[in-house]
């Protein structure tokens, strides 16, 4: 029985909590806030789980054989750190780290002390991500063109985190896994409307090797919830829309285009409207697949999808990302080029 603490109890952090709490394979046996009220908030809903409001002391109390984390993105190293530290297995909520130093480093803790480092890259542990995966894998989409990603809404605004980093981080997740590589090169550009220094609102540009793309556009300013990405691929298009009931579906639409002709009157370009179809998804709230991956790290020594590799490559993409953000939106070559993911 793996013994789970949870750090950070304020907007996510009780989610996990509860998700921990009803895994047969795991027991919630500590969690800790420095904010008394939210400590105490949810002391309220979980009687029985103790409480700290000091890191060190959960720490060194023995009480958790791994723990979770879920502060704001500046803290996740050093707290990271400290338990990878002391053998302890590490779930960090997203993004890993805040540079791609700090993400090798705990890489580098992590094998040292043979202690499971896992990021919360959500949408990978979700069934329509993995459906999307299914049909781009089969060739039913056949080549990928493109995907395009918007993830907006009217806040919730942060002030330590640009939404690059805040949001950015599912829509990168979902497009490394399924192209199955990083991107050769990383644009963006953004604004800052409602806090100077942190972006409300960004548009990325990925380039992939073969001639793909990815587009992502994240925004706390937008009037309209959306959670929609597309894939074109030169045999069939799909869109997952995640506040749609039919969270998939698959349009028969292309466009061909003749061979290299000369004379304007062969050329005829051919549009395909063929039907949609839904696919069957067995639907499974994500987080607690989620959480099941952690413990099946650790328990059966599984690789998880989101280990922390996985985690280093999504934030080269946004390292290269804020570069691109702060010096006019240029493309910035990443330096571990194509790498497979
Ligand atoms: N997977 C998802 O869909 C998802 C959704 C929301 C947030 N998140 C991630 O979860 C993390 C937390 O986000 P949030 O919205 O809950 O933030 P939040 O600001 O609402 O809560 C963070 C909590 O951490 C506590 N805290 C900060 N430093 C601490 C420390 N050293 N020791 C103990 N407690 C400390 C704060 O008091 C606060 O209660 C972020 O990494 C965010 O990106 C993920």
């Amino acid at each position: 029985m793996i013994r789970v603490g949870v750090v950070g109890l304020g907007y996510w952090g009780p989610n996990l909590v509860r998700c921990f709490s009803e895994l047969a394979d795991c027991k919630v046996t500590a969690f800790c806030d420095q904010n008394i009220d939210r400590l105490l908030m949810v002391k309220n809903r979980f009687p029985a789980i103790q409480p700290f409001d000091n890191y060190d002391q959960l720490l060194a109390s023995n009480a958790v054989d791994a723990l979770v984390i879920a502060t704001p993105t500046a803290t996740h190293f050093q707290l990271a750190s400290k338990a990878l530290k002391q053998g302890i297995h590490v779930f960090v909520e997203k993004p890993l780290a805040r540079t791609v130093e700090e993400c090798q480093q705990l890489i580098e803790l992590s094998d040292a002390h043979q202690a499971t480092l896992f990021v919360g890259h959500i949408f990978l542990h979700s069934s329509p991500v993995a459906k999307l995966k299914e049909l781009i894998d089969s060739g039913e989409l056949g080549n990928i063109n493109y995907i395009s990603s918007r993830r907006l809404n009217l806040g919730p605004v942060r002030k330590d985190v640009s939404c690059l980093y805040d949001l950015a981080p599912h829509d990168i997740s979902m497009m490394l896994y399924l192209l199955g590589e990083q991107p050769v090169s990383v644009g963006c550009s953004g604004l800052a409307h409602l806090n100077e220094g942190v972006h409300d609102v960004c548009n990325l540009n990925l380039t992939f090797r073969n001639n793909r793309m990815g587009m992502i556009h994240v925004s706390w300013l937008d009037p309209r919830k959306e959670r929609v990405l597309t894939v074109v691929g030169d045999r069939k298009m799909a869109v997952y829309d995640d506040l749609d009931q039919e969270k998939i579906k698959v349009f028969d639409k292309g466009v061909k285009t003749p061979a290299h002709s000369s004379n304007y009157a062969e050329f005829q370009i051919a549009y395909r409207y063929g039907g949609s179809y839904s696919p069957f998804i067995q639907e499974r709230e994500p987080l607690k697949s989620e959480c099941e991956a952690f413990i099946n790290s650790i328990t059966k020594g599984q690789v998880p999808l989101t280990d922390g590799r996985n985690g280093l490559q999504v934030v080269e993409v946004l390292d290269a990302a804020e570069k691109s953000l702060f010096n006019g939106g240029g493309q910035i070559r990443l330096n571990s080029v194509a790498v497979e993911c």
